[in-house]
């Protein structure tokens, strides 16, 4: 795995929802890695252990919650005095028929990944507009932009985060704020894990899903972490709008 670049990011304070495993919890290492500081939010107590680091604010609690985007942005402001970037990860995943997705399912998705986009956003972005720029990175999938067999609640949500980007992205670029979105292809994270761990093979069914990424495998969190920041640092100063694939090829073929 390549290292990543030198602190250059010493003046940026980030928020990052989903922030105690996988996905998120790499953006918050490449983060303090660059020096950026960070609000680390999660449902997840663990989320507290990333609080030995001085650059870290945990919040924990719900992103669907609006409480818990105000304690976020407030922690920011207090701790750090400015937010700078939202990385809105957090999300619950559903491998389901159509025909077995409960209204319950349909609805606790989504209320955690896309309720929650709106409700962060919303919070965090006057303070981006008072400083005047900002970034917001968005975390979608590969199922947002493709369709796949029994993820029609979770590849909704992905789908409508995809378009609330770009809506977002125009409405504030007069600000100077970009925002944009990754779509991931499969991650080894819990997320991928918790439902293979259900089946009698998961080893088999991962070599098998790794097959169908032309590049023969599933992504580290790190790599992906790594589009992440690059989106929201100032080397993608003229990017905003984009749906960024980060999936081996996947959507390429
Ligand atoms: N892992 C993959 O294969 C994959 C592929 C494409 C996209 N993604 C996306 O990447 C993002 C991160 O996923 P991951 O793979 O790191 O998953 P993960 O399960 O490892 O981490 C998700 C984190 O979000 C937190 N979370 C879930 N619901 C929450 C809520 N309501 N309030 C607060 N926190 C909550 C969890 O506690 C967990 O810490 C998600 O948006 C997911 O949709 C993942």
């Amino acid at each position: 795995m390549p290292a990543a670049p030198a602190a250059d990011l010493n003046d940026v304070v980030a928020i990052v929802t989903g922030a105690a495993s996988g996905l998120g919890a790499a953006v918050v290492g490449r983060f303090r890695s660059r020096g950026a500081r960070v609000v680390a939010v999660d449902l997840d107590e663990g989320v507290r252990g990333l609080e030995s680091d001085d650059g870290v604010v945990a919040v924990v609690g719900d992103v669907s919650h609006p409480g818990t985007a105000e304690a976020a942005v407030a922690a920011a402001l207090s701790r750090f005095g400015r937010i700078d970037v939202l990385v809105n990860n957090a999300a619950r995943f559903l491998l389901k028929p159509l025909a077995e997705t409960s209204l319950e399912e349909w609805d606790g998705l989504m209320t955690t990944n896309v309720r929650s986009m709106f409700l962060f956003s919303r919070a965090a972005l006057p303070a981006m507009v008072e400083r005047g720029g900002g970034a917001v990175v968005n975390v979608t999938s590969i199922s947002g932009i493709v369709g796949l067999a029994n993820q029609t609640a979770y590849g909704a949500t992905k789908g409508a985060i995809a378009n609330f980007t770009k809506a977002l992205a125009i409405e504030y670029a007069p600000h100077g704020i970009r925002a944009n979105a990754i779509a991931p292809g499969t991650i080894d994270t819990p997320f991928i894990r918790r439902p293979l761990a259900e089946l009698p093979d998961p080893e088999a069914v991962l070599a098998g899903i790794a097959a169908t990424h032309p590049l023969g495998r599933i992504a580290q969190p790190e790599e992906v972490a790594d589009a992440i920041v690059f989106l929201a640092s100032p080397a993608a100063a003229f990017i905003t709008g984009v749906v960024l694939p980060v999936d081996g090829g996947y959507t390429a073929a």
